[in-house]
């Protein structure tokens, strides 16, 4: 094709961020935010922004991954639009590789090529990430809701809620600071952390077995100890501690931080006619947005 264009959602993980660079079970859910990626063939090869060659950036790295792969020497020029905040824990840089990357596959194959998809856009997470786990370009590209393992990839489930009150605490920061943050913590307490692995694991299936009777008190008391063992581990901040209590003596039943942590994002649990009431309250102090949840995954857009 000599254009074409995809989005791809962002993402929550409801429970078990950085255990499950571990190789421990994760919940994750896609948004209904999205980024969306334009390309067309250009006459010099390489990946371009304007005038500009892009390099070392996730996007022209999955794309270039994609052209390599497919014996392309191609270049394109590139137009990324991003819906999805970036750097607070929602999956904005994942949602930009996997739509570089399916916007390349559908340049130089007519389709997208779903693996090829996924494994370029984690090379491309490699130059954001220390160690990416897959989770966040497993979700932006086959959206819904999921368990991912990082042994065992990505498993389809029923994500029984509709809807997410997330709280932006307006402070960034970088996945793969907080990702060596969780790794430094391992090496000085291993007896430990093999326990806070064991209890995470656990509580993932308390998790499965909370949502086929959408126990919704059980699931907010089960999001607070998530919280206390990323707490733990060292990726709350003062600002997620305070959305946190701020969630709950608003009436919610639980709330956790969602993505790296550090700042970012905190997800928050209530009845459906809390939500809004919540809301108001929480908006007093910080950003906040109703995400839908279960997004589509990649697809192809109208050029
Ligand atoms: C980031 O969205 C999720 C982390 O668990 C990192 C990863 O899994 O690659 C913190």
């Amino acid at each position: 094709m000599k254009k074409a264009a995809t989005s791809a959602p962002g993402k929550v993980i409801l429970f078990g961020e950085h255990f499950v660079v571990y190789d421990k079970p994760a919940i994750v859910s896609a948004i209904h935010l999205r980024a969306r990626v334009e390309a067309w063939i250009h006459d010099h090869p390489g990946v371009w922004v304007g005038n500009r060659r892009l390099l070392n950036h996730p996007a022209s790295r999955a794309m270039e991954y994609v052209f390599e792969k497919t014996g392309n020497t191609l270049g394109v020029r590139l137009k990324i639009s991003s819906g999805i905040p970036s750097s607070v824990g929602l999956g904005s840089s994942a949602s930009i590789s996997i739509a570089s990357a399916g916007t390349a596959s559908l340049i130089t194959l007519g389709r997208i090529d779903k693996e090829l998809v996924r494994i370029a856009a984690i090379e491309g997470e490699k130059i954001v990430h220390f160690n990416p786990s897959g989770i966040d370009t497993s979700i932006a590209l086959y959206g819904g809701g999921g368990l991912y393992t990082r042994s065992r990839g990505f498993t389809p489930i029923v994500i029984p809620l509709k809807k997410i009150l997330i709280i932006d605490t307006g402070k960034t920061r970088r996945t793969g600071e907080m990702v060596k943050r969780v790794r430094e913590f391992m090496e000085k307490n291993k007896e430990r952390f093999n326990d806070i692995l064991s209890r995470e694991e656990e509580l993932i299936g308390e998790v499965i077995d909370a949502f086929r009777g959408l126990d919704l008190e059980r699931l907010g008391r089960l999001m607070l100890e998530n919280q206390n063992l990323l707490r733990e581990v060292g990726v709350s901040s003062l600002e997620i501690e305070e959305a946190v209590k701020l969630a709950l003596n608003a009436g919610a039943y639980g709330a956790k931080l969602t993505g790296a942590g550090g700042g970012g994002c905190v997800i928050c649990l209530a009845e459906e006619d809390k939500i809004q009431e919540i809301s108001k309250i929480i908006s007093r102090r910080f950003k906040v947005y109703l995400a839908g949840l279960s997004a589509e995954g990649l697809r192809e857009e109208e050029i």
